[in-house]
């Protein structure tokens, strides 16, 4: 009964995903959002692929980077564009609706960080390879890779038991987005295979979450 009135709610507007999301990850994701933007400094070029209402983005402006939002989805980006106007952060944030497949459009060695949070796993897999090449191109030398996402737990006794939590979540998302979700599995062996380093690759407790660190080789050291 609380699941369908927490759907109710997220099913009227963009704008209740952050509460869901919040309810729904009891405030971890939050955490994770603010230990991968601890690596974002003042004035870095900042990609934040499917953007969302914001939450990456805005973290990043407010350290003050300039950020460039992309997203398929014009009302996840309308819900983006009012947070950051009520933040006063309009001029360090451009929001573009855009898919990754159109990344590349975007010209060589442009972004010292791309960061991606709870998109990589609505990608195909040809979207996500076509994606790590891309983002290999259009990152400078020595530039950073961050990801959250969903994860797919090593072993199967730990994919049974989360399994119905996974089908919850793959409904919220559906209601909110059009889209689904696919756990991602061996993210870090993908990006590295890519041409990245790993600099850290973290799974919760139930390997349901993965915040990963990867750096482009060459230049900038952080
Ligand atoms: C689960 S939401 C996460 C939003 C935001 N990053 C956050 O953490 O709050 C995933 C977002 O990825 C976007 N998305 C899905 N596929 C995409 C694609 N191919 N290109 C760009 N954005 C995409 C969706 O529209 C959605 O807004």
């Amino acid at each position: 009964m609380s699941t369908y009135i927490l759907m109710k709610i997220l099913e009227s507007a963009p704008s209740r995903y952050d509460l869901g999301i919040r309810l729904l990850t009891l405030g971890r994701l939050g955490k994770a959002y603010d230990r991968l933007t601890s690596l974002v400094k003042k004035g870095d070029r900042v990609l934040d692929l499917g953007s969302g209402t914001g939450a990456l983005a805005l973290r990043a402006a407010q350290k003050g980077a300039k950020v460039k939002g992309i997203d398929i989805n014009p009302r996840m980006l309308e819900t983006a564009q009012a947070r950051v106007k009520a933040a006063n952060l309009a001029q360090n944030i451009e929001f573009v609706e855009m898919g990754v497949v159109e990344l590349d459009k975007e010209e060589a060695e442009s972004f010292e960080v791309v960061m991606s949070g709870l998109c990589f796993s609505e990608l195909t897999e040809d979207e996500l390879r076509f994606t790590l090449k891309e983002l290999r191109r259009i990152l400078k030398p020595g530039g950073l890779l961050l990801i959250a996402d969903e994860a797919r737990p090593r072993t199967i006794l730990k994919s049974l038991i989360i399994s119905p939590l996974r089908m919850f979540l793959r409904i919220f998302v559906f209601i909110l987005t059009q889209t689904t979700t696919r756990a991602l599995k061996n993210l870090p062996e993908q990006v590295r295979t890519a041409g990245f380093d790993i600099v850290s690759s973290k799974l919760n407790r139930s390997e349901t979450f993965l915040e990963l660190v990867a750096r482009k080789p060459g230049g900038r050291e952080k």
